[in-house]
């Protein structure tokens, strides 16, 4: 009959819901949000904060943020896919502080900095680099053009290719360019009014946002993870825009992709530990053989579903993957069990 399940057909089907749970659950990603200030702050903050948390569900992203440097060490770090320093102004580390972050990025740690962060930590070498430029100075908020230079980019994919936006304009004390960076939006100069002195070559056309493939804060030896950075983000306004939205939380996604931790990556040394103990998990409810196998199913599943949904769902794919690949397991492991019962 159909729909009389035997008891223990019932045991199983939960071990298995759960052991599929705590898989989809690995892949999601965990980003530590980091805003402290120590000069200017924009009040823009929490609203910025609150926009990411909200839609970190959307790309598989579990956000936690701070503002306590003390939480710059080696082993909180380690539990991070990346950090985004958000709007940070000056000092906001002190040496040990900066030592855990220099080990984070050399262990493949992903990074992403946002409006002022390249206005932070001016004398850190590395921090510099892994930003990709330090900020010189800006024109005033106003509305202006940028132009999307990259469209295969997940920061842009969704942007017109001429995009109005108002914002601050920043002007760069260096190229991007010149540590590996790809520039993927470029303000229209002729769009907007800069009474500021340029004192350094930026580099043209006009950095506004930009990824690097590999971090350049990264030491001699280390694995660098990706790295990106967007000028953008100046006003509340700006992180109630969908389309601003999509550009951060795109270059976000991309970060993600860099099979240098965790949350993609199980040998990696940083990111998502659930990985581990969702395999723990799965393997105490079936044989380990079962869980391998259904794991590199799960993310071969995620990388050829990929090209078909495009990058920035690759993160929610690959959880779906795995979800339908334990169910699948799990329905194949009941039957089998059933018939040998
Ligand atoms: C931006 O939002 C914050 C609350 O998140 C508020 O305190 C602040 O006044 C707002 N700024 C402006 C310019 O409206
Ligand atoms: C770095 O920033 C501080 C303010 O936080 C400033 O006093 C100092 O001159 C800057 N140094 C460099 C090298 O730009
Ligand atoms: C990450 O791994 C996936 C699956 O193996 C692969 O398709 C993708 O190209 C890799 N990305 C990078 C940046 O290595
Ligand atoms: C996963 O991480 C390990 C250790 O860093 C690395 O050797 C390997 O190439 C990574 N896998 C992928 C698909 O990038």
């Amino acid at each position: 009959m159909m729909y009389s399940i035997k008891p223990a057909t019932c045991v199983l089907a939960t071990v298995f819901l759960v052991a599929s749970c705590a898989m989809a659950q690995s892949n999601q990603a965990h980003v530590l949000i980091y805003s402290a200030t120590r000069g200017f702050r924009h009040d823009s903050i929490p609203t910025a904060t609150q926009a990411l948390k909200n839609a970190g569900s959307s790309i598989n992203v579990k956000f936690d943020s701070t503002e306590d440097h003390s939480q710059f060490t080696d082993a909180n770090l380690a539990q991070y896919d990346a950090l985004l320093f958000l709007m940070n102004t000056g000092e906001v580390l002190d040496d040990s502080g900066k030592a855990a972050l220099q080990t984070y990025l050399n262990r493949g740690g992903n990074f992403i900095a946002v409006h002022s962060a390249s206005d932070s930590l001016n004398t850190t070498a590395f921090y510099g680099r892994e930003v990709g430029a330090y900020f010189d100075n800006h024109a005033d908020l106003q509305p202006a053009t940028i132009n999307v230079i990259d469209a295969n980019h997940p920061s842009t994919s969704k942007l017109p290719a001429r995009w109005q936006t108002r914002d601050e304009w920043y002007n760069f004390k260096s190229d991007p360019r010149s540590v590996g960076a790809v520039v993927v939006l470029s303000v229209d100069e002729s769009t907007y009014t800069d009474t500021t002195t340029k004192r350094f070559d930026q580099g043209s056309p006009h950095p506004t946002a930009w990824y690097q493939e590999h971090g350049a804060g990264v030491e001699v030896g280390g694995t660098a993870g990706r790295s990106f950075y967007t000028s953008l983000g100046h006003t509340n306004e700006t992180w109630e825009d969908e389309i601003f939205m999509s550009h951060v939380l795109g270059g976000v996604s991309w970060v993600l992709a860099s099979n240098t931790t965790k949350a993609t990556n199980a040998s990696a040394q940083v990111g998502n530990a659930a990985s581990s103990s969702g395999a723990s998990g799965a393997s105490g409810a079936s044989p380990s053989s079962n869980t391998a196998a259904s794991t590199s199913g799960a993310s071969n599943a995620a990388s050829s579903f990929a090209p078909f949904f495009g990058i920035m769902s690759s993160t929610p794919i690959s959880s779906f993957g795995a979800v339908i690949l334990a169910t699948t397991a799990g329905a194949i492991g009941g039957l089998f069990l059933l018939s040998s019962w």
